[in-house]
């Protein structure tokens, strides 16, 4: 690949793990120097025995390193770390994964991963066994939940003769998944904005250990928090969900109606963009019972009342150079019902889907909407809750430019 303005100037850390295909990240190295990138590569002690340092130093953009303990460079984890605008590990052996995972930080490599505020690719390859071992299985679950990409391995002849998933992907794979990645962050029309997330369905207690819920997963909340974060903005996601701890957004967690309501309250004034994709409940106890209701006392009346419409609330005091987009789960009459409540709540925005069809709504990792504004509606195609999430902040962000609600 001759150089390419996405990687043109890029800094990228390679980390070698120790694993038979480290031969394959010196091509994935070369490759990613001709496009234009400047590679540092990181290489773990037991890397050594299956490539040599020299190779990297001699093909990489400067020479490769190994130790934490540099005379000529007394911190180098924290450069490394400070100054990558990615790092990527190829092989990502089982051995680095779980260390990485768990924050073990005891040679230059992981202790760069745990000091970067970079994306983090991983290359994962190894023997079949150990790739759907349990440990390994948590071990991507937590780095993915953490917004770390994780490139599987791929099927074919593994070391020693097996065959089975395992092989480290082509550098092809590896490199167009970066150029997404830095297409994305190119694409930063986010940067400087302030962005209010809600996310999950609330949960309205009964009795301490009873309450009224909803099926939303916070899946698609969550995704607007990541994308509005990936196009540059500054993030605050308040949710029902438990988010892990590191991804760069300020999470506050919440449980009912009234506490998402208390938390939007404080931030929401100040926010340039609000993404309501919280399934806030309609309803609640008018009284919360102290304890819990016996069954023996009979079959109890359980009396509701309104919580507060969090939306209407929020387009009822809405800046002027503020976005607000809301959302609606429908069963039927999907685009008159959002028209409906883009009005009724001042809104900008409703993203609205069918909550019947199987591959759209409630726990899915896919959706169809219809994005409903002005007199306009917009219906997108069935996608990933990710890639929903990027079509509509950067329809959202390129229609504030064009009204004049955002002048920058
Ligand atoms: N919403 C809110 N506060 C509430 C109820 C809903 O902020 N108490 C927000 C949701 O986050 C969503 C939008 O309002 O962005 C629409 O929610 P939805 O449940 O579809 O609509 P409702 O207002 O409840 O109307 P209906 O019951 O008629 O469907």
């Amino acid at each position: 690949m001759s150089n390419s303005p996405l990687f043109s100037g890029k800094k990228i850390v390679l980390g070698v793990g120790g694993g038979i295909a480290a031969y394959k990240s010196v091509e994935l190295m070369r490759r990613l120097v001709d496009a234009g990138a400047f590679v540092s590569p990181v290489l773990t002690e037991a890397s050594l025995r299956f490539v040599g340092e020299v190779t990297f130093s001699a093909l990489g953009s400067e020479r490769a390193r190994v130790s934490l303990w540099d005379e000529d460079d007394p911190i180098p984890h924290t450069r490394l770390a400070q100054q990558a605008d990615l790092i990527v590990l190829a092989p990502a052996t089982a051995d680095l994964i779980a260390r990485y995972a768990a924050g073990i930080a005891d040679d230059l490599l992981t202790t760069t991963l745990i000091a970067t505020k970079a994306p983090v690719v991983v290359v994962a390859a190894m023997h079949t066994e150990m790739w759907q071992h349990p440990s390994v299985v948590e071990n991507i679950a937590i780095l993915r939940g953490r917004g770390v990409i994780v490139i599987e391995p791929e099927s074919g002849r593994l070391a020693g003769g097996d065959v089975g998933v395992g092989r480290l992907a082509s550098a092809e794979r590896v490199i167009s998944a970066i150029e997404e990645l830095f297409a994305v962050e190119g694409r930063r029309v986010l940067a400087g904005k302030r962005v209010l997330v809600t996310a999950g369905g609330t949960r309205e207690a009964i009795d301490p250990v009873r309450f009224i819920g909803n099926r939303s997963s916070g899946k698609q909340g969550i995704a607007f928090a990541r994308t509005a974060l990936d196009f540059g903005a500054e993030v605050t996601l308040v949710t029902t969900v438990p988010v892990p701890e590191g991804s760069g957004v300020d999470v506050v967690q919440v449980e009912s109606a009234q506490e998402m309501f208390e938390a939007v309250s404080k931030v929401s004034g100040k926010c340039d963009l609000v993404v309501m994709a919280a399934a806030v409940a309609d309803f609640r106890c008018k009284e919360i019972s102290p304890t819990k209701i016996k069954k023996g006392r009979g079959v109890p009346q359980v009396l509701l009342e309104p919580t507060p419409d969090i939306l209407a609330h929020l387009g009822s005091v809405k800046p002027e150079n503020q976005v607000l987009i809301g959302f609606a789960a429908e069963t039927g009459e999907l685009e008159a019902e959002a028209r409906r409540k883009l009005k009724d709540k001042n809104a900008d925005f409703i993203v609205a889907n069918n909550v019947l069809e199987g591959d759209a709504g409630f726990a899915v990792d896919t959706n169809r909407v219809t994005l409903v504004y002005d007199d306009s509606a917009m219906a997108l195609e069935l996608a990933d809750k990710k890639d929903i999430a990027k079509k509509v902040l950067s329809f959202v962000a390129e229609w504030a430019q064009k009204k004049g609600v955002w002048t920058v």
